[in-house]
């Protein structure tokens, strides 16, 4: 069985690359690299998959949102991306290099029998990012 919550969280960024110049980077990332940042509103789906346990459900759900809370949404809401998040350090805050950010803070330790299956990233209401769990 597969089990998929969703969380919020508020953060700012810039797409920048060190190793490109000015007129690169604009050229490359638009909008997103104006000099100030902006804001998004994330929505994170995390989805674990596993069989029922003796309660009848595949993971504690209490369990599951501390962790959840305490590992990725306490680190990102209302941050800055691209200086606040030692997992982002030194990528671009792409909202791909930030579903791999987000998976290894939800991995490193993960306590749970379900095994992480998937996180999913809605940056706007047009593009959302998936992230397969190997
Ligand atoms: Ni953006």
């Amino acid at each position: 069985v597969k089990l998929t919550t969703r969380y919020r969280f508020a953060a700012s960024h810039r797409l920048v690359s060190g190793a490109l110049s000015p007129a690169e980077n604009a050229r490359l990332y638009g909008k997103c690299n104006y000099p100030y940042g902006h804001g998004h509103d994330y929505i994170v789906d995390v989805t674990v998959e596993g069989p029922r346990d003796g309660s009848g459900q595949i993971v504690n759900r209490e369990a599951l949102n501390r962790w959840v809370e305490e590992r990725v949404i306490a680190k990102l809401d209302h941050r800055n991306l691209n200086s606040d998040v030692a997992e982002l350090g030194g990528k671009v805050t792409t909202t791909e290099n930030l579903a791999f950010a987000i998976e290894k803070m939800l991995a490193t330790g993960w306590p749970h029998a379900a095994r992480l299956a998937g996180v999913k990233i809605s940056e706007t209401a047009r593009n959302t990012f998936e992230l397969e769990t190997k």
